[in-house]
Order: structure tokens, then C-alpha cells, then sequence
């Protein structure tokens, strides 16, 4: 290690990585909540590359034109040994992202955003996300960028075993409806389920920043069964006192939690999905607390007073192992609506722009945004 006075630790430099590889062994000491997006999703192309090929090569198989997949744009800053900025893009459909770790002073994003714009072209980028913070610093470097206002802005926000905490009050009042009709089981979902979910699925995606076509959602639900980071809840319709026993096993699928950004400390949730006839019953809230709590590998999955507490009228029975990543010190997620930010920070998640770590001091949560970018010619 060099001493902290060492001049070359406090010169930034810019790395150009030739390889996701590369970019994720040089970025991955620096895992953390905030670099869930860029380091995440960097090791998700990776993993999924090495199955069935990247989202970016099923497009152009579709379009038919370029051969060769996007080579993505993977870069860092560092201040000597330091991880300050992160840029990354990993496919076509994907906007660029700016990344962070929590141990960074902002006041370095200015000039590490001079460095990146005077070494890459960023003529490629049509959509920047990221850290509202590092999105104006880039813009403010690069003045032939134009971007568009926020198209989308949510908190990046973050749990881990010591912020879980029991609810505390009861969140009845969920259902006001009496809901005799089903019984509910959340636990993995499994391959025959792919399919009915590519529903539910693309009725979340419709709502987001970057939806997706119904052939790519149905490859990475696949991939996700097969992973084991892809939660259902099922819906079995009450049966008579005969107790058909066919009936008994015949489920809709009432919603889902879908997992991604793996890396060695985080995942996040990426989808959270209840379909309109079985919302207003606590479905979201027990799966998010309890999905959540075998992530982080919490000793008791999801408490008979939790339950209670969150199910209101519904019967749910929770079945949720450790996803098939492992569990994590940090589940990470965005949450962009003050109504679902509610059910969230009951859950265990920080979710206030100005949270600190208490040991620490260093930010919780940071505000995330996507902007179209345009550049003048
Ligand atoms: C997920 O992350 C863990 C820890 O880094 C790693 O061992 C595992 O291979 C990853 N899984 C996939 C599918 O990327």
C-alpha cells in the first residue's frame, strides 16, 4: 500500500476496461449499496452471456442486421487506489449509468466527469440513469450534451439485518373486503410458471423506464427460475368441504418478486408485482418482507406476529428460501412512489434522501434519474 501522502494518490486517473471481466474485478472491492446498479448490472450480462447470450444479442438476432452485439462501454475513475466514478453500458436497450460508492465526497464527481468526458465519445449515449449528483456533474462537463428533463426518478434505497425491524404498527386496513376466496403460498416459482408470468411481467414493465419485448422478459424469467431468484405467489381458489383434491392444486398467479444486480454484497429487488384483483391484501408488503429478510439471511424468515401484523384478511403462507445467489449483507431496490415507499421502509428499507449511517456518517439513500441525451452536432 502506498502512504496517504503519496502524490500519485490524489491525482485522478480514468481506466478504460477492455472487458466487463476486467471492469468487474477492478471495481468489485469497492461493492457496495451504491454500486449495486453499476457493478450489478455489469455481472448480470456476464452470467447471462455464459448461458443463453446477452439481451443485446437476442435484439440483433430479432433485427437481424448487426452481427455482433453492443461491446458496451465499461470505465472508471479512480483517486490513486480509490473508486470514485464508475460508467457503464453494458446493452443497446440500456441506458448508460453513472455509479458511485457511498465512501465518495461529491465534490470529486465534477472532476471526475472532466476526465470522462475528455477521454470517451459519448456520442453513443441516448439515455444516462444514475445518481442525480454524477448525471449533472457529466452534464455540466460535457456542455454538447443536451438531456431531456427527468424521465424517470425514484430513491435508490437499501436494507440490510440492521435496519430490518418488526412493523410497527399493523398495517390492517389492506383488505377491507372480506377475501375468503383464496389462499396464497409465496415461494419460488418454477418452470411452468414462466409463461403465465410473462403477464404479470409485462404489465410491471409497462410502467417502467426501459420496458421490455415479451421474448427478452420471458428469457430472463427463465433464467431467473432456473437461478432461483424469482419469487411467486400463488393463488388457490378455497375449494368446497368435499375437498377436490384436483381443484386444491390448480393456482393462478396472484403476483411475483423478480431478483437481479447480483454481485458478492448485494442483489436487488427488481420487479415487485401483484395483479390488480388480489391487490389491497398485503401481498406486496409480506412478499418484500419476506423475500427481503431470506436474502439477507435474517435467522427467522418472516415472523407468525409479522404476519399477522401485514396479512390483514388474506391468508398467505410464506414458503421463501435464500435465493439461489446466496444471501447478502445489502438488498437494494428503487422506489419511485410515496405510497409503495410506505410499504418499503415498514419492511426494513431506508428510504429518505437525507438517512445516515449512524457509524459511519456516509449517505443512505441517493436520488436515481434517467434523462434522454441528445448531443449537438
Ligand atoms: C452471484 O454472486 C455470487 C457472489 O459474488 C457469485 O458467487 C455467483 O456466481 C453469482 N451468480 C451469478 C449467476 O452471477
Amino acid at each position: 500500500m502506498m502512504a496517504n501522502t503519496h502524490p500519485l494518490d490524489s491525482a485522478l486517473h480514468l481506466v478504460v476496461f477492455a472487458s466487463a471481466q476486467d471492469f468487474v474485478q477492478a471495481v468489485q472491492p469497492f461493492d457496495d449499496e451504491f454500486m449495486n446498479f453499476g457493478l450489478g448490472m455489469v455481472m448480470d450480462t456476464l452470467s447471462s452471456s455464459t448461458s443463453q447470450g446477452t439481451e443485446a444479442e437476442v435484439l440483433h438476432e430479432i433485427a437481424g442486421s448487426n452481427a455482433h452485439p453492443t461491446e458496451g462501454t465499461f470505465a472508471a475513475v479512480f483517486k490513486g487506489q480509490q473508486l470514485v466514478l464508475t460508467m457503464t453500458h453494458t446493452t443497446k436497450r440500456l441506458p448508460h449509468f453513472l455509479s458511485y460508492p457511498t465512501t465518495v465526497s461529491l465534490s470529486l464527481l465534477a472532476p471526475a466527469c472532466a476526465l470522462l468526458t475528455a477521454s470517451l465519445d459519448l456520442a453513443s449515449i441516448r439515455q444516462l440513469g444514475g445518481p442525480k449528483e454524477a448525471i449533472i456533474a457529466l452534464l455540466n462537463a460535457a456542455p454538447s450534451l443536451r438531456a431531456t428533463a427527468p424521465t424517470f426518478a425514484a430513491i435508490a434505497c437499501s436494507a440490510s439485518l440492521k435496519t430490518l425491524s418488526p412493523p410497527t404498527s399493523p398495517s390492517h386496513g389492506h383488505g377491507d373486503e372480506a377475501n375468503t376466496d383464496y389462499r396464497y403460498e409465496i415461494c419460488f416459482a418454477r418452470d411452468e410458471d414462466a409463461l403465465p408470468l410473462v403477464v404479470l411481467a409485462l404489465a410491471f414493465s409497462a410502467h417502467s423506464p426501459w420496458p421490455s419485448p415479451s421474448h427478452v422478459v420471458l428469457r430472463i424469467l427463465r433464467d431467473a427460475i432456473a437461478a432461483r431468484v424469482l419469487y411467486a405467489v400463488r393463488a388457490y381458489k378455497h375449494c368446497g368441504p368435499t375437498g377436490d383434491q384436483t381443484a386444491a392444486e390448480q393456482y393462478d398467479l396472484a403476483g411475483y418478486i423478480l431478483l437481479g444486480r447480483n454481485t458478492s454484497r448485494t442483489l436487488a429487488i427488481r420487479n415487485v408485482f401483484v395483479a390488480t384483483e388480489h391487490r389491497r391484501r398485503g401481498l406486496a408488503e409480506i412478499m418484500v418482507r419476506s423475500v427481503t429478510r431470506a436474502c439477507l439471511g435474517a435467522p427467522n424468515p418472516v415472523t407468525s406476529e409479522e404476519l399477522e401484523s401485514v396479512q390483514g384478511t388474506a391468508d398467505v403462507k410464506v414458503n421463501v428460501g435464500a435465493p439461489g445467489w446466496g444471501t447478502k449483507s445489502v438488498v437494494c431496490l428503487l422506489v419511485s412512489e410515496p405510497a409503495v415507499a410506505r410499504i418499503y421502509a415498514r419492511c426494513g428499507f431506508v428510504v429518505d434522501l437525507d438517512a445516515k449511517d449512524p457509524a459511519t456518517g456516509r449517505s443512505l439513500c441517493y436520488g436515481q434519474e434517467l434523462r434522454g441525451i441528445t448531443m449537438d452536432a
